[in-house]
């Protein structure tokens, strides 16, 4: 006998109807920063993609709240935390957003590839006050890894594959599970000072290591992409990217190993003077940083990125690439959008109005 209540509350499920016009968000944010790519405009692309993610949740019936913006980093003319977003009519669904309108700005800006559009949302949940952290230190130490990798160090023991073991044994670790020789395994790094010790540490142990310039949500996300191209993605970065990083690995089964890392003294004292309630050292998972079931997420890519080519414009199309899913269900869309360029508008917040491309 079908279950009719389980079948009208599937049908009534609202992230099952909203999460299209999630994609809308981050795709018209991909179209909208088009005219920046490698005009060394960081500010201007940021407003830019910022500007069609607002027009795009005004659209919506939702009462959305960013939870983590991108300002909180570097001053950034992106969204910021407690920015309202969505109509917010009474009685329409509620959901705290995590954003980056626009990760890899600097790459984005110089015309190369690795910048995306990304949305994370959550949906309220019962005995879950805060599904997407909000970390108060700038930068954090991350590891991500996909399923396979996550599977095998469950498996073999929790403490297996740890942040903070030495990277060679992690390495070595990473090989097994996915039954490589060391030397084939593939390590992403963001190409920082900060790093120069890791980096030759790994190329010491003989990996092959692909450099990222920026946008190190893609290079968290990579190794748990179908067919990756990424095997590991370890170093220091933002921590909103390590909360977004976070969602989309809820999804997708593969995990992130983040630790909070202050810069100095006194972003230490100051994160401890917030009254932070833990451990400065723990180091959290995806499961910690993005909680519960009800976790969305999607990108679209605007340069090339791994897993998802950049915008292509064919003279009478832009084609967009996104990747949506939600963690409840694991399900994975990959998504090729055709816009025709001469019947395609986006709306912008700036002018309440709809826009040729
Ligand atoms: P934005 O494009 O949002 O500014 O971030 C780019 C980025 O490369 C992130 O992907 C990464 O987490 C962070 O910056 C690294 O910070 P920094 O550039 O200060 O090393």
């Amino acid at each position: 006998m079908p279950n009719h209540q389980a079948m009208e509350d599937r049908y009534l499920d609202i992230e099952r109807l909203i999460e299209f016009d999630f994609i809308r968000a981050t795709e018209a944010a991909a179209l909208n920063v088009l005219p920046w790519l490698g005009r060394g405009q960081k500010e201007l692309a940021d407003g830019a993609a910022s500007d069609a993610v607002r027009g795009m949740f005004d659209l919506m019936n939702i009462c959305a709240e960013v939870v983590i913006g991108e300002g909180i980093k570097d001053n950034a003319p992106g969204l910021f935390k407690g920015e309202q977003l969505g109509r917010w009519l009474p009685g329409t669904p509620k959901f705290d957003i995590a954003i980056d309108p626009i990760d890899g700005t600097t790459n984005l800006s110089k015309g190369m590839p690795g910048s995306l559009s990304v949305i994370a949302a959550a949906s309220p949940e019962p005995g879950i006050d805060q599904a997407l952290m909000d970390i108060p230190s700038f930068y954090m130490k991350k590891l991500a890894y996909g399923p396979q990798v996550k599977r095998y160090a469950e498996k073999m023991g929790i403490e297996t594959l740890n942040l903070l073991s030495p990277i060679d044994e992690t390495l070595a670790i990473v090989a097994k599970a996915l039954r490589k020789r060391v030397q084939d395994v593939v390590v992403c790094v963001l190409d920082r000072p900060r790093h120069a010790a890791l980096i030759a540490e790994i190329r010491e142990v003989g990996c092959a290591l692909r450099m990222i310039g920026d946008g190190d949500i893609g290079g968290a996300i990579a190794p748990s992409l179908p067919n990756p191209e990424i095997d590991l993605y370890v170093g220091t970065g933002g921590s909103p990217e390590a909360v977004l990083a976070a969602a989309a690995l809820r999804c997708l089964g593969g995990d992130i190993q983040a630790q909070m890392w202050p810069r100095d003294a006194e972003e230490r004292a100051s994160i401890e003077a917030s009254g932070w309630k833990e451990p400065l050292d723990r180091v959290y998972t995806s499961a910690d940083l993005a909680k519960g079931r009800n976790i969305m997420f999607c990108a679209t890519a605007i340069s090339d990125c791994p897993g998802l080519p950049g915008v292509r414009l064919t003279g009478e199309y832009a084609e967009t690439h996104s990747i949506l899913m939600r963690a409840r269900s694991q399900t994975v869309r990959r998504i090729d959008t055709r816009h025709n360029l001469g019947s395609k508008t986006i709306r912008l917040r700036s002018s309440h109005s709809e826009h040729r491309l």
